[in-house]
């Protein structure tokens, strides 16, 4: 499997947030990202980029105990937190599939609790805290190529 990967450094919530709304010009309808980082690491401060480059205005909010809120913009916006729930039984019995298979972005904090639930197509992004700074991220964004 081939991978075409960056990195990113942020240093600031500001920061993440621009990375967020930058990369969301190379979104498309139907793209899947997943999240992967601990507590904090900021995942929803990119998920706030990422909704207003697809010109959604609404407030983000995190969806931890919903599991899931949608917002209409350019593109609407699936943005599901499954830190609560590792149980895929849940997940597709709230129309998981149907979610997916849409004409929507779809982003998923804590993907990394179902990998067997994500898209051969998911675009990976992982976030670390780089401890040589106070606020720095380590941000990589990783898809698979040659699909
Ligand atoms: N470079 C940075 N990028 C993003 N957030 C940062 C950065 N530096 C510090 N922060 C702070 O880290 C926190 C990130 O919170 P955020 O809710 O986005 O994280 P999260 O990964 O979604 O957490 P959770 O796992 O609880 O959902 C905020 O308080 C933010 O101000
Ligand atoms: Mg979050």
């Amino acid at each position: 499997m081939q991978f075409d990967s960056k990195i990113y450094k942020t240093f600031s919530e500001e920061e993440t947030y621009e990375l967020g709304r930058n990369f969301s010009k190379n979104l498309k309808p139907g793209d899947t990202i997943s999240l992967e980082g601990d507590l904090g690491t900021g995942k929803t401060a990119l998920t706030k980029g990422i909704a207003a480059g697809l010109d959604i205005s609404e407030p983000i909010t995190s969806p931890t105990f919903t599991l899931v809120n949608t917002y209409e913009g350019r593109v609407t916006l699936h943005h599901f937190d499954v830190y609560r729930t590792e149980d895929a039984e849940e997940l597709l019995a709230i129309g998981w599939d149907e979610y997916l298979d849409g004409e929507a972005v779809t982003i998923v904090e804590w993907g990394d609790r179902i990998p067997e639930l994500l898209p051969d197509d998911t675009i990976y992004i992982r976030l670390e805290r780089d401890d040589t700074m106070p606020d720095g991220r380590t941000i990589a964004i990783e898809r698979r190529v040659g699909l």
